[in-house]
């Protein structure tokens, strides 16, 4: 590898970064409400090894050890998220102060350390009793936002000056209220347009609040997004590309930029119309400070008529003969430059934060030991693009990793390691793994060369 972080720039974030249902755990102590999440999981089968995060890595208890951890690893910057239901039990109302006290220890102890907190408000965790409402497909829910959003940012807002509104809406809407593979678990077209349009509206809301209460914060919030390709030249494959593309990459983001959503290129998003209102095409954009890029791989599209709506599908990466993790995601590390260079080209893209980064391979203990060379090589490749394309004048100010800890990945409960810790879900024990140690010299170091950890 021949960068050190300084051809990254001085004042360059590099992080770690994490969210609350994956490691929080104490699912119902001190008077935190039942979150979608913590309903989901009762049904084990939607989980595939059954399991649920209700302890998890317990990071409500052990949080000033995993701290402490960060800062022997010497990390800056730390992303975690909200749990919505630990503040507001109920989604609106009543706050469980326990909760605000959590999130100020947890504040005020990351600022001990001389760790920046990078606080996203909402990552997947909606409170059940506002799923019991409709959730994101009632348009109430930008009323009960609003008092979510300007509870954190009145109870956190005097020490946390970065701030994300949402992670990935495409993934909690499209996972979330279309498939059904995450939380709640509900399906089809009306429930995902609906979720999509009031999640595009949060999006832009939270941050509008986020700017009036508290005048200096930094503040974004993260999209997923991966490079697509046509599995061939053919035009049929071209074009089915353009729609994941849009799809996947452009429905959230453009909204937010004061572009409208991309329907030329998405037809079947056009009933979105339903659920607007006269003034919701400038409500939905707001100036934000950065926008945060979450990438981990690249996805290969073909046409596909039989496919419902989108007439195409995505051709799993094991059917590709392509380097895999075991999320059976193909490693790309151009894919990171490309969707950089991509976003860059909007004009009112400021400035671009990897806010998410990392791969889960498959891992072993040995003698106290996690020797996790293909994850430190998958780290330098993708951070070799990102330089690549900060040299060529994208204006890329961070870099993330996930995550931290081994956690709970989701529909893939605990079978995905994505740490740069080891946890051990039985003891708690956290072993720092190799690529940990590596971090830690990288952002130490002048120049890191090699992969000697
Ligand atoms: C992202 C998500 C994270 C984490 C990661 C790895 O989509 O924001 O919570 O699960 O993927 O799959």
């Amino acid at each position: 590898m021949g960068y050190s972080k300084f051809d990254f720039g001085e004042d360059f974030h590099w992080g770690v970064s994490t969210a609350a249902y994956q490691i929080e755990g104490a699912h119902n102590l001190h008077g935190k409400g039942m979150s979608i999440w913590d309903k989901f999981v009762q049904n084990s089968s939607k989980i595939k090894d059954g399991s649920h995060a209700n302890v998890g890595c317990n990071f409500y208890e052990h949080f000033e050890n995993d701290l402490d951890l960060i800062q022997e690893m010497q990390i800056p910057n730390y992303r975690f998220s909200i749990s919505w239901s630990r503040v507001l039990p109920n989604g609106i109302g009543e706050v469980n102060q326990a909760g605000i006290d959590f999130y100020n220890r947890l504040i005020d102890a990351c600022l001990e350390r001389n760790i920046t907190p990078w606080v996203t408000l909402y990552h997947w965790d909606l409170p059940q009793a506002l799923e019991d409402q409709g959730g994101w497909t009632n348009r109430e829910i930008l009323n009960w936002f609003e008092e979510f959003a300007t509870l954190c940012a009145r109870s956190f807002g005097d020490r946390v000056t970065h701030w994300m509104v949402l992670n990935e809406p495409m993934v909690f809407t499209g996972a979330g209220y279309f498939l059904g593979y995450h939380a709640p678990g509900r399906k089809g077209m009306s429930n995902f347009l609906s979720a999509m349009h009031h999640a595009t509206l949060c999006q832009s809301l939270g941050a509008r609040i986020l700017r009036n209460e508290l005048e200096d914060a930094k503040i974004g919030t993260t999209f997923s997004c991966s490079h697509i390709d046509p599995l061939t030249d053919d035009e049929k494959d071209v074009a089915a590309a353009n729609r994941f593309d849009a799809l996947l990459n452009r429905l959230f983001i453009e909204p937010a930029l004061g572009l409208g959503y991309p329907l030329d290129d998405l037809p079947i998003a056009k009933r979105v119309e339903k659920y607007m209102l006269p003034h919701d095409e400038s409500l939905m954009h707001f100036d934000f400070d950065f926008i945060g890029v979450q990438n981990y791989t690249r996805e290969v599209v073909k046409a596909n008529w039989m496919i419902p709506y989108m007439k195409g599908q995505i051709v799993n990466a094991d059917e590709r003969k392509v380097p895999l993790t075991t999320m059976n995601w193909e490693v790309y590390p151009q894919s990171i430059y490309q969707v950089l260079k991509k976003f860059d080209t909007y004009e009112g893209v400021k400035e671009l934060v990897i806010t998410e980064n990392g791969v889960a391979f498959p891992e072993k203990v040995i003698e106290g030991r996690i020797k996790d060379l293909d994850r430190i090589q998958f780290v330098q490749s993708y951070l070799n693009q990102v330089l690549k394309a900060q040299r060529e004048d994208v204006n890329v100010t961070g870099y993330f990793i996930w995550t931290l800890l081994d956690n709970f990945e989701w529909a893939e409960g605990f079978t995905q390691r994505f740490g740069l810790i080891h946890t051990d879900f039985e003891t708690q024990e956290r072993i720092i793994k190799d690529s940990g140690r590596w971090y830690k010299r990288f952002l130490q170091s002048a120049k890191v060369r090699n992969l000697v950890v």
